[in-house]
Formats: structure tokens, C-alpha cells, sequence
């Protein structure tokens, strides 16, 4: 048994394998790690309550497995190579052995200042090595991390904060990002104003712009380590244990809190990496996407480190000071697997040729894509000028709430299909329900995604709410977990995920709940009632166009657009920014007064001459003039 899956037949083996005797299978795959106990039972679940627990007994620290367990065999190899915001800035290398102890004195600092197994501790920083060691040292002390991603607001960083109950914060004095340098404690500050659990927070010190220090709250990290020892213990933590939340966003109500525990995560974040990228031990791995993320999560940290990769974190932006930071990036550092979002890809093919021509890209051997459906455009500018025409892609497809990838090709062994993301990796078993929730057998169809056996790196629960955890991704069609996602299966049985049948719009892969955005616009003054859609969007992916309803009419509609702006960024954050904001009268309701999105979305399309059925409504009358404002 080799490391790796070898060939597509392989492939084939082992997923069905996986299916016949699962538990069997994910042992097996789990045999690797070390483990302080083994497990009683691998697999116990039902997706009625839910309750799924894999590893059940187990006792494990995923540090341990991240960075000890390598020491002897890979100590001096490269763990974590960082690439600064400015080109001309110092590029960072970590052996294993260097990470192992940055994590180590972090950790310490952490128990020094009374951080215990089961605290939930908040990070908020940008893209700088000091956001790797704070998330490993919360996982092997045991505390609880809930990364907030650097975009966001002072007012969603305190909604996460109060939602998890956090009592310590890890963050930066500043961060730079492009040309600019902006303030990241400050938003901190601002944040705790409305925040009563967090007794600590940490600061590392990174720009050293001016920043206000509380008396007995604030700690400076470099202050912090004279005290720190090099030498830090294991927490040793139950492999159901809360590894992580991190919230993200539903089609109703605040963003949810994303439980994952620390025994199936390991296992699935490692298992997926390795296969799906067909890494090699020798190999530099880049994964572009922010740790405030999943993806950050999974594949930057956990899952390469996890297989003993080298892995690269990129602080900047993929245009600045040029369109071609990406491809310099790639030479720089000789990358072999590049993984990005459809987003950059688009961004990036509007800019001249020559930013990609102008750098050697040889050392790439593996193109990944993930966060949105991939058009056939992109897939094909990205194969043929990155990719030297033949390279493989994997679209992989999967979600927060999956913790790893559940349906991709593996790179250079399955057989690519553009923007399809091909076959479900093993021990995933998904299916294709229609509106009354059965499972459709055939091919050459489309239906509602759901998965109906659990995985290690399922969702647990939604942090201080299992029943909404329920509610949503159990509760809609029983005995599947529902994903969201509407997708078509080939002939061949290949899977094209579609994008969200709920109402959550995916910006440059960032994901938004259509009622969070309308909770944040409905803050102005102004405005009595606002509706929310999606667009599409030929960078991002779908763009955010929003209805709204003023009081007494609006005079100047620029001056309330840039105030309903200043208000999204200040409830969510710039990302949240609608492109387009249309002043009407009324919306389009039905007689029992829910607003009519579907015709909406028509508008924002541009689709005004297959609106459907209108008589249905209270006011049918709204939709002409609706039309006639439109934002293009
Ligand atoms: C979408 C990101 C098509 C999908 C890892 C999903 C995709 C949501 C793909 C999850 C893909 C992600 N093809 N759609 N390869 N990857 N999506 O939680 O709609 O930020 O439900 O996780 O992104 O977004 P999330």
C-alpha cells in the first residue's frame, strides 16, 4: 500500500471500499497518525438528532501530528514558507523544527495568561506567520480557535465574539495589504467596546503604527515570550473534542458558528491533501486563499503540515504592485501546486498577457481551483496560460461545513472535464434529490445536492445551537445532509456544482446570507425595507444588488447609496459592499407578504422578459417600475 492513490482504477477501488466497509476504510487511514489512545468505536451517527462521532474514545493532540510527529524524520525541511505583502520585503522560511518551536512559545505565552483547554479564543490578523503559531498554539493547548477573517468589521468581529463567548483575542497592531497600510488592534478596540467575556488580548507587534494599549488587558506578544519557556506540554484532547468554530454564512438570520472536533478533521484534512494534490514529499505547495477562511484552515495549515508538505503563505494581493505578483510568487518560491479561486483567475485574465508570459511557471505541476463554480472561460485561460495547456486542475468542491474537499478530481489521475469537479473523493456519497426529497438514480440529470453517509470531517454541530444545525442541514430533506447546492450529474456520472438554491450569494467566494446583508442596510435611517440578490458578475462570480424602500421618498440617491455603503462595511465589512443599490417604491409581495425574489433576481439579471407568472402578486403593478429603474 503506497501513500498515495496511483491510478484512476485505484481510485475506483478504494471508493468503493470506502462504501462497502467504511469504518473499516477511514481505520485504516487514521493508522498513520498518532494517537495517546485508540478509538473504542470508528463510527457512530444518526442524522436525526444529528450526532455524528468518529474515533469515538480516541485521545489525540493535532499539533502533535502537524509538527512532533515529523521532527525526527523531516525536521529540517521546509514547513511554511511566507511570501510579505511587498515584493521587496523578506520572504520567512520555517523548518519544521522552527515552526515546532514558534507554536511551542505561543502556546506558553497562551497558558501564561491563563488560556485552558476549552476557552474559545478569537484571532484576528492579517496574513502574517504570527496567524499560523496563534492557531496551532490554540490546538495544542486545547483552546478553541475562531479565526475571524481580517475584512470584516469591528461589529462582526464582536457578533463572533459574543456568539462563542471568547475570553482571549489574538490580533496584530496593523497589517499592510497593497499600497496600503490600515489599523487591525484599533478594530479590535472598537469591537470589545460591545464584548463582556474577553479578559486578554494578545498583540503582536508587525507595523508598529501607534496603537492604544488597555491596562491589564492588552498584552504585547514580544513581551509576552522573555517570560514564555521553549519547552510546551500536549493538551491531550478526546478526538470529539472542539478542534474549531468558524462562522459562516446561511440564507437566514447571523452567521453560524462551524463546529469541526479533532480526531475526523485530522484524518479527512490530511487524507483529502494528499490526494487530491498528489503532493510530493519534495514539493512546494501554494494555497492562496486567506486562513480567515476554510480553505485557509484546511489546506494552508492543517492538512499540509498534516502530511509533513511545504506550504506557502502569501500576505499581499494577487494585483499589486502588478498583475503578475501570482506568477512571480510562483517562480520565486519554484511552486509545484498552485491552488487559487475562479475570482483571482477572472481578475487576472482582464489584465495584459505578458503579466503571466514574463515568469517561468515550470516548476508547476498541479492547478487547483475552489470557492465557486469555475466557468468554462476561466478553466480554459487558466489551463492554457498557466497550466502550459496539459497541466491537470482539480475543481474541488466542498464547504465549511465539510471541512475538506468531498468532490474533485485527483490531480492527474482522474479524467478532467471543465468545471466539473468530477468525482466524489472516498468515503463521500453524494446524491441528487428532487423538490419532495427523493434521490434521483439516473444520469444526465440535475437536482438538489445532499450527502447521505457522514464523513470525519463533517459539521458537528452549530456552536451554541444545535438545533439550527439541524434545522439547517438535516432538517430539510431527512436522512441526507442537504448542502445547499444545486448540481447536475453526467452521463458518466461526474458532478457540476451549480452554485447555492438558497438565498446565499457566493462573492468572490465569499459567502453571504442575502438577510445579513439586508439586516446591515436596513440600519440606515433612511430606509424602511430592502431585498437583496444576486447578479452575475463577471469577476466575482455574483455580484450583490440590493432593493431598497425609503422613508418619505429619496432626494439624492448617490448621497444614500455611499451612506448605505458606509453602513454595510461598518455592520460586515468592505466585502459586503452592494455593487448596485436601486431606490424603489415598493416590492414586488405575495398576498401573504413575502417578497417575490424571484422576480427580482430576474431584474438584476436583466432577464425583465421572462419574469413568470406576476398575478400572484399583492401589487403587480411595482414590477413595471421596478424594471424601468433598473441599475445596469
Ligand atoms: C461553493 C469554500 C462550485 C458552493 C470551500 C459551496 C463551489 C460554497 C466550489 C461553500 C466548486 C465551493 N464548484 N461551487 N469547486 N467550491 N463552491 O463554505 O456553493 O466558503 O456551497 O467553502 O461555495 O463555500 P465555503
Amino acid at each position: 500500500m503506497t501513500d498515495r492513490i496511483q491510478s484512476f482504477e485505484e481510485y475506483q477501488q478504494e471508493y468503493d471500499l470506502s462504501i462497502r466497509k467504511p469504518e473499516e476504510f477511514w481505520a485504516d487511514k487514521a493508522k498513520k497518525f498518532t494517537w495517546h489512545k485508540e478509538w473504542d468505536k470508528v463510527l457512530e451517527w444518526n442524522f436525526q438528532e444529528p450526532k455524528v462521532e468518529w474515533f469515538k474514545g480516541a485521545k489525540l493532540n493535532i499539533v502533535e501530528n502537524c509538527l512532533d510527529r515529523h521532527l525526527a524524520t523531516r525536521g529540517d525541511k521546509r514547513a511554511l514558507i511566507w511570501e510579505p505583502n511587498d515584493p521587496n520585503g523578506q520572504a520567512k522560511t520555517y523548518t519544521y523544527k522552527q515552526l515546532h518551536k514558534e507554536v511551542c512559545r505561543m502556546a506558553n505565552v497562551l497558558t501564561n495568561n491563563g488560556v485552558q483547554k476549552g476557552d474559545r479564543v478569537c484571532i484576528y490578523m492579517p496574513m502574517i506567520p504570527e496567524l499560523a503559531f496563534a492557531v496551532l498554539a490554540c490546538a495544542r493547548v486545547g483552546a478553541i480557535h475562531s479565526v475571524v477573517f481580517g475584512g470584516f468589521s469591528s461589529n462582526a468581529i464582536a457578533d463572533r465574539i459574543n456568539d462563542a463567548g471568547c475570553s482571549f483575542v489574538i490580533t496584530s497592531d496593523g497589517m499592510y495589504r497593497g499600497a496600503k497600510e490600515l489599523s487591525v488592534k484599533e478594530t479590535v478596540d472598537e469591537a470589545l467596546e460591545s464584548c463582556s467575556t474577553v479578559d486578554k488580548v494578545l498583540v503582536v507587534q508587525y507595523t508598529h503604527c501607534k496603537v492604544k494599549m488597555e491596562e491589564g488587558r492588552d498584552i504585547w506578544y514580544h513581551e509576552a515570550l522573555r517570560s514564555a519557556g521553549k519547552e510546551s506540554e500536549l493538551q491531550i484532547m478526546d478526538a470529539e473534542d472542539m478542534l474549531f468554530i468558524l462562522y459562516t454564512s446561511g440564507s437566514t438570520g447571523k452567521p453560524k458558528g462551524v463546529v469541526h472536533t479533532c480526531g475526523g478533521y485530522m484524518v479527512y484534512a490530511e487524507y483529502t491533501f494528499r490526494n487530491v494534490f498528489q503532493n510530493k514529499d519534495s514539493e512546494v505547495y501554494w494555497c492562496t486563499a486567506d486562513i480567515g477562511w476554510i480553505t485557509g484552515h484546511s489546506y494552508i495549515l492543517y492538512g499540509p503540515l498534516l502530511a509533513g508538505a511545504t506550504t506557502v503563505m502569501f500576505e499581499g494581493v494577487p494585483t499589486w504592485p502588478d498583475a503578475g505578483r501570482f506568477w512571480q510568487i510562483v517562480e520565486k518560491h519554484k511552486i509545484n501546486i498552485f491552488y487559487t479561486a475562479p475570482t483571482a483567475i477572472r481578475a487576472l485574465m482582464t489584465h495584459n498577457i505578458d503579466y503571466v508570459k514574463k515568469h517561468d511557471l515550470s516548476s508547476l505541476k498541479v492547478l487547483g481551483s475552489v470557492g465557486e463554480p469555475i466557468n468554462e472561460e476561466a478553466w480554459h485561460w487558466y489551463r492554457n496560460n498557466v497550466g502550459r495547456k496539459d497541466l491537470p486542475i482539480v475543481d474541488t468542491w466542498w464547504q465549511t461545513e465539510t471541512g475538506g474537499i468531498m468532490i474533485s478530481p485527483l490531480a492527474g489521475l482522474t479524467p478532467l472535464k471543465p468545471s466539473f469537479a468530477t468525482y466524489p473523493l472516498p468515503g463521500v456519497q453524494p446524491v441528487l434529490l428532487d423538490g419532495d426529497g427523493n434521490e434521483i438514480k439516473e444520469n444526465g440529470v440535475e437536482g438538489y445536492l445532499a450527502i447521505k453517509f457522514p464523513w470525519p470531517g463533517m459539521i458537528r454541530t452549530t456552536y451554541g445551537d444545535h438545533e439550527r444545525c439541524r434545522r439547517t442541514y438535516f432538517g430539510v430533506y431527512k436522512g441526507y445532509y442537504f448542502t445547499g447546492d444545486g448540481a447536475r450529474r453526467d452521463e458518466k456520472g461526474m458532478y457540476r456544482v451549480i452554485g447555492r438554491v438558497d438565498d446565499v450569494i457566493n462573492v468572490s467566494g465569499h459567502r453571504f446570507g442575502t438577510a445579513e446583508i439586508e439586516n446591515a442596510i436596513d440600519e440606515h435611517p433612511q430606509v424602511v425595507e430592502s431585498a437583496v440578490v444576486g447578479f452575475p458578475h463577471e469577476i466575482k462570480g455574483q455580484g450583490i444588488y440590493a432593493y431598497v424602500i425609503c422613508a418619505e421618498g429619496c432626494e439624492d440617491e448617490d448621497k444614500l447609496r455611499q451612506e448605505i455603503h458606509e453602513e454595510v462595511i461598518k455592520q460586515i465589512g468592505k466585502v459586503a459592499r452592494p455593487d448596485k443599490i436601486q431606490v424603489v417604491d415598493d416590492l414586488p409581495k405575495t398576498r401573504s407578504g413575502k417578497i417575490m425574489r424571484r422576480i427580482l433576481r430576474k431584474v438584476a439579471e436583466g432577464e425583465t422578459s421572462s419574469l413568470g407568472d406576476t398575478s400572484t402578486l399583492l401589487n403587480p403593478e411595482v414590477v413595471e417600475s421596478i424594471i424601468q429603474g433598473r441599475r445596469v
